[in-house]
């Protein structure tokens, strides 16, 4: 008997695995020894998500809407989205400039494939989120990373974005409120990445999925100054706590929606019903579970960025999202190595800040209990 390997694409091969797989199985292999592991390694909100958002999905369940749905999403949902996008965000779309995928990374899947071309180039925000370049770069496009500073608290300097246009540019990624920096734009720097993208022909994906977790500021949409320049992108899963839901969707220039409707077509078809249904009720009415949920998470990052700070971790403070992106140099210059040690000495799990391109820095998520993080401060002051 002859044996055979499968050849993988080369496509896949070109994937990168996470720097991060090591310590997550770390962590995962301690805590079966019955080692009592401290995470703060989660990219999801701790809350449930809210009873009108559970009571809408068993409704949808009993009404039997439990078959396939348009490909693009119901058009009760494109519409609620529609609505809240105005609401909101003072944006103008109809509900056929609305596209609902299986998460905000599916779509932003169906975007990259829809507006790539082999070497176009993307500039990408750094420290960015790990997905942003290897999605790209599956599309056939060339990420490229505009790097910001801690001292800046990670705001773009449009300056430094323009310089990095090339003749190959094709488009501009931004997330704001950032994961893994926090990092809110001004509106000031949107009005000049807008005009940027005017001027030299650019499109802009921009990440809104953090637009509800933030302190201090208003969220500001960056489609507001460049509509037939943007697509925005958003989902269910941190505003109102629905990550398992798996409800995203994207708005924009009507050419660039089809296109990913019929990628969407050909791939996954619909999102599920019964979650499409379950995020009507979400966007139509969750204002106050978004206040609650808005307070807790500014309680925990005033508590987090002030106990890193005062243990010698410097960590500049977040302006959204629930991370923070803390400085490990004090007890190692790699931050793999920092992260070990704070797995293997203290017991906290953390992510190194590798593949976000935050060198000399570990993420940590505050999407837990204030319990839970006075905990890991007691433990990290023993390193
Ligand atoms: C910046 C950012 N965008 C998009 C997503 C994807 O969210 P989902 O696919 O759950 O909608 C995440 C999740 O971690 C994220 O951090």
């Amino acid at each position: 008997m002859t044996t055979f390997t499968p050849r993988l694409s080369e496509q896949v091969q070109r994937l990168r695995p996470s720097s991060t797989i090591a310590v997550t199985a770390r962590a995962l292999e301690l805590q079966r020894a019955g080692v009592d592991v401290l995470s703060m390694a989660a990219g999801e909100p701790d809350f449930d998500t809210p009873p009108h958002v559970v009571a809408a999905a068993k409704a949808a369940i009993d009404a039997g809407r439990t078959r396939y749905t348009q490909v693009q999403g119901i058009p009760e949902l494109r519409e609620a989205i529609a609505a809240k996008l105005l609401r909101e965000n003072g944006l103008t779309y109809t509900p056929d400039q609305v596209t609902v995928g299986n998460g905000g990374k599916q779509s932003l899947f169906n975007a990259f494939f829809a507006l790539l071309d082999p070497g176009d180039e993307v500039l990408i925000p750094s420290p960015y989120w790990v997905s942003y370049p290897e999605m790209v770069r599956f599309a056939g496009g060339v990420p490229v990373a505009v790097p910001t500073r801690p001292e800046d608290a990670y705001r773009l300097d449009p300056d430094v974005l323009r310089a990095a246009v090339t003749p190959r540019t094709k488009m501009i990624v931004l997330n704001s409120p950032g994961n893994p920096t926090g990092a809110v734009f001004p509106e000031a720097t949107l009005r000049a990445v807008a005009d940027l993208a005017q001027e030299r022909g650019l499109m802009i994906v921009t990440d809104e999925m953090y637009e509800h977790i933030i302190y201090d500021h208003a969220h500001v949409s960056i489609a507001r100054f460049a509509p037939d320049h943007t697509l925005t992108v958003n989902g269910a899963s941190k505003a109102y706590a629905m990550t398992g839901w798996r409800i995203g969707y994207a708005a924009g220039p009507l050419p660039v929606i089809r296109a990913m409707n019929a990628i969407q077509g050909q791939s996954t078809s619909n999102a599920s019903s019964v979650s499409q249904w379950a995020a009507v009720a979400a966007i139509q009415d969750s204002r106050a579970f978004i206040e609650m949920a808005r307070g807790k998470f500014q309680q925990r990052r005033d508590r987090i960025v002030a106990g890193l700070n005062a243990l010698g971790f410097p960590t500049p403070t977040p302006d959204g999202a629930f991370y923070v992106l803390a400085d490990t140099s004090r007890i190692h210059t790699d931050e793999l190595e920092a992260a070990r040690i704070m797995l293997d000495d203290a017991r906290v799990a953390v992510v190194p800040g590798t593949d976000f391109l935050a060198p000399g820095r570990v993420r940590l998520s505050y999407a837990t209990s204030l319990e839970q993080i006075e905990a890991v401060l007691e433990r990290l002051a023993g390193l």
